[in-house]
């Protein structure tokens, strides 16, 4: 049912002119869709278009001088794209013939699952299940597919879904190459990132995510991640108008810089006066500042003036709290 709609509105509705559809072989599609990897469609065409009078054949491009390559590729960026697109060639030149079945386009170097369902579809008319990122996002809507992107998980539903719905080849009305092509264009001209256009999707009905209300909510978002948040205490010795600095270790947080001292628990019966916290890469630190005697410990210390603090590196969550409590 959904693989006959796609089908049917790909017909009708779905793109018939880009140069790697007319007269389509193994070889177009391979390169189009390294092309296409991570570049838009109207970006590529010039390139496909100059690629193909230059390249006409994978032994040609086989053949080519690697500064060729490279010079054609110039502009489309993700270089190592085009040095993949010639390690394919020459493995397919060494071989004698395209390979044409799922399991021999998985052994050319650079032809992953997407690249060898595409070139079964497409180039073969035969059962090739893909996914990419339209795709992804096209199912996931249309199964309600929770989970996040690039996770085993999800992409393990994915490709099952992929496969039941991608037509076999002896089906009758099955067109390969249209139902590969419906679901990229579904994906890049419906099923949008932002504001896809349901009104206009055939599988509207079918839709989940629509039906819940909850198109946004698909695929889902990467969840932030969450740090951990650590305790530390901070202890503030105040004579006058200075305060008691040591230096830190040379290694670790704030190497070598001056800071409070530090003790490893919350100090006893001292009194709460202050807090600051700050965020580093890998934990957040919540800072507790106590007011306390304190014994001299061996490190290197010195009582600061408060004018003077900006002479001394200290850890700037702790300069700004030792300067609005100097201030004031
Ligand atoms: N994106 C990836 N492959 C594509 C194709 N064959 N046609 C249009 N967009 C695509």
């Amino acid at each position: 049912m959904i693989t006959q709609l796609v089908i049917n509105w790909q017909q009708s509705h779905g793109r018939h002119q880009l140069p790697w559809q007319q007269d389509v072989t193994p070889y177009k599609v391979l390169v189009s869709e390294l092309m296409l990897q991570q570049t838009q469609v109207a970006t590529v065409i010039p390139y496909f278009q100059r690629w193909m009078q230059i390249f006409p054949t994978v032994q040609a491009l086989a053949a080519a001088p690697e500064d060729e390559v490279m010079r054609l590729w110039q502009g489309l960026g993700y270089y190592a794209r085009a040095r993949n697109l010639q390690k394919a060639a020459r493995f397919i030149t060494q071989l004698g013939e395209f390979p044409a079945t799922l399991e021999a386009l998985l052994q050319v170097p650079g032809v992953g699952r997407y690249t060898a369902g595409a070139i079964m579809s497409f180039a073969y008319q035969q059962h090739g299940p893909i996914v990419d990122g339209n795709v992804r996002r096209l199912y996931c809507r249309l199964f309600a597919l929770e989970g996040v992107p690039n996770t085993p998980a999800l992409e393990k539903q994915l490709w099952a879904k992929a496969e039941q719905l991608t037509p076999q080849h002896q089906e009758p009305h099955a067109d390969c190459r249209a139902f590969a092509q419906g679901l990229l264009d579904l994906g890049a001209t419906v099923c949008k990132p932002r504001q896809p256009l349901c009104e206009q999707c055939p599988l509207a009905s079918h839709c989940q995510a629509l039906a819940q209300h909850r198109i946004s909510d698909f695929p889902n978002a990467k969840p932030k991640k969450i740090v951990p948040v650590k305790e530390g205490h901070f202890l503030l010795v105040r004579k006058a108008q200075q305060v008691l600095l040591v230096k830190r270790p040379g290694a670790g947080i704030w190497p070598a810089l001056w800071c409070l001292p530090q003790p490893a628990q919350a100090p006893l019966n001292a009194e709460l006066v202050g807090e600051f916290s700050h965020q580093f890469t890998h934990y957040k630190l919540q800072a507790k500042v106590w007011s306390a005697e304190v014994s001299m410990a061996e490190a290197e210390q010195a009582w600061i003036d408060a004018a003077n603090l900006a002479d001394f590196g200290l850890p700037a969550p702790v300069r700004v709290y030792l300067e609005a409590l100097l201030e004031a």
